[in-house]
């Protein structure tokens, strides 16, 4: 089993780049098997691209990677989508409204991901049949047949994957199709961007999206919108170490709503056009209440990161998390550490600042805990191994590589 061994308490200082968006490339990725020619720049290399990929060679798309371009090219030759892969990632389930859109078909299986609790896909079904689809469900194989109509679609709730998998289909469905409350992720707009690159016609009225009917498409070259959640997760690092980073590559607007809460924590922040400077006190304030909320609200997924960081902060601070009933599994974790946290119920957590933490041997059982517990092992006492490796490595690239470029000590042993 892989691990990660960290020797805490050395304070990070210099510059770090921040890569292409995981969820940003992987449904552009998927969206490219019902386009033409695509070349594609800033991807970063991660395990989930790497099964992305994989899936797209196996449904009959040409890949070609060079460092981090990959272009896609070709027609698919089969519309049934590999069952190992896609049962690693949530984001298989996005080729459902690609291949559906584009042929009239799909076989894809309940999708992967991480654990965070209920994620069902009945909202991704419900869509797809409100634009035509017939679907007959077999144990976790499920298949679609259609020929998809355009039609306008208000969302029960805001759902990132459901939003994106609608555009996906209705670019090829016969006429218009609005989505009435879609989410509203940067990721979500990169799609958006892309697609329109390649020739298609989709825009924002007020609060829905309006997806027009396009059968041809054409080369584009697109590059890949930086992480705001890496480049977060950075922020969180540095506020655990008392560190100073630069951090290079990073939309500001994109995280304005996490900058604000480290600021309030008594980090200084200062942004330019695509960077952002932050300088960490050692001692950092609690924060009453952060709730999780979909774009723009704090993203669920820098919650186990501000976790670790508010562990360490004088007062009690709570956070409430709305999307994911089972995104807590980094607690018992970071207890183990010498942090107070209690679980008021699976999605209320009250921390109760400690001054400081102790390494210890750790399990990461989903990629933004691990993100978190890595977080936390950088600015705790002494040494921490961190299990879980193959969870951190499908959202962040070359992590070890960073942290020890600004002065972390992070070994990977395999
Ligand atoms: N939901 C349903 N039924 C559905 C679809 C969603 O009940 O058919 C629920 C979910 O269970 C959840 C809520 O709706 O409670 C919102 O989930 P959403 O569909 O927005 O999430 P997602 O598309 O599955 C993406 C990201 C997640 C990120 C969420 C929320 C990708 C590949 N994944 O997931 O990223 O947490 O949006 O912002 O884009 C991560 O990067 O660590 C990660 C988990």
């Amino acid at each position: 089993m892989s691990c990660y061994i960290i020797e805490g308490g050395n304070r990070l200082s210099g510059e770090v780049q921040i890569s292409g968006a995981k969820n940003a490339v992987l449904p552009i990725l998927a969206a490219s098997a019902a386009q033409n020619e695509s070349t594609i720049t800033n991807v970063p290399f991660l395990s989930d691209v790497s099964n992305t990929l994989e899936i797209l060679e196996k449904l009959g798309i040409k890949i070609t990677t060079e460092n981090n371009t990959v272009t896609t090219l070709g027609n698919i030759n089969n519309t049934v989508l590999d069952k190992d892969l896609s049962q690693k990632m949530r984001s298989s389930i996005l080729f459902l409204g690609v291949l559906l859109g584009k042929y009239g078909e799909v076989t894809i299986y309940e999708p992967g991901g991480c654990q965070l609790g209920d994620r069902p896909i009945d909202i991704h079904i419900w869509a797809m049949e409100q634009l035509g689809a017939k679907i007959e469900k077999y144990d976790d194989k499920i298949i679609c047949k259609g020929k998809l109509k355009g039609k306008e679609i208000t969302l029960p709730i805001v759902s990132v994957g459901v939003t994106e998998n609608i555009i996906l289909a209705a670019i090829n469905a016969k006429g218009t199709t609005i989505i009435n409350n879609p989410a509203k992720e940067p990721e979500i707009d990169d799609l958006i961007n892309y697609l329109n690159k390649c020739g298609n016609k989709i825009y924002y009225n007020k609060n829905s999206i309006v997806i027009c009917e396009n059968n041809k498409s054409h080369y584009c070259e697109y590059s890949i919108m930086p992480d705001r959640i890496e480049a977060a997760t950075y922020i969180a690092m540095a506020a655990s170490t008392g560190g100073e980073l630069f951090i290079n590559n990073v939309n500001i607007d994109h995280i304005s709503t996490i900058n604000e809460i480290f600021e309030k924590m008594g980090c200084i922040i200062k942004t330019d056009i695509n960077k952002i400077y932050v300088d960490a006190p050692t001692k950092l304030y609690s924060i009453p209440e952060i709730t999780t909320n979909p774009y723009p609200g704090f993203p669920t997924d820098m919650q186990p990161q501000i976790m670790s960081v508010l562990a360490k902060t004088e007062g009690i601070s709570i956070i409430k998390e709305t999307l994911f009933s089972a995104r807590n599994k980094h607690i018992p974790e970071l207890n183990k550490m010498g942090a107070n946290i209690n679980k008021k119920s699976d999605c209320l957590f009250e921390i109760c600042g400690v001054k400081s933490l102790k390494g210890s041997t750790l399990y990461s059982k989903d990629l933004r805990g691990g993100a978190a517990l890595i977080t936390a092992a950088l600015g705790a006492e002494g040494e921490s191994t961190i299990y879980g490796v193959e969870h951190i490595i499908r959202g962040y690239e070359a992590i070890c590589t960073k942290i020890g470029n600004i002065g972390g000590k992070i070994k990977l042993i395999k």
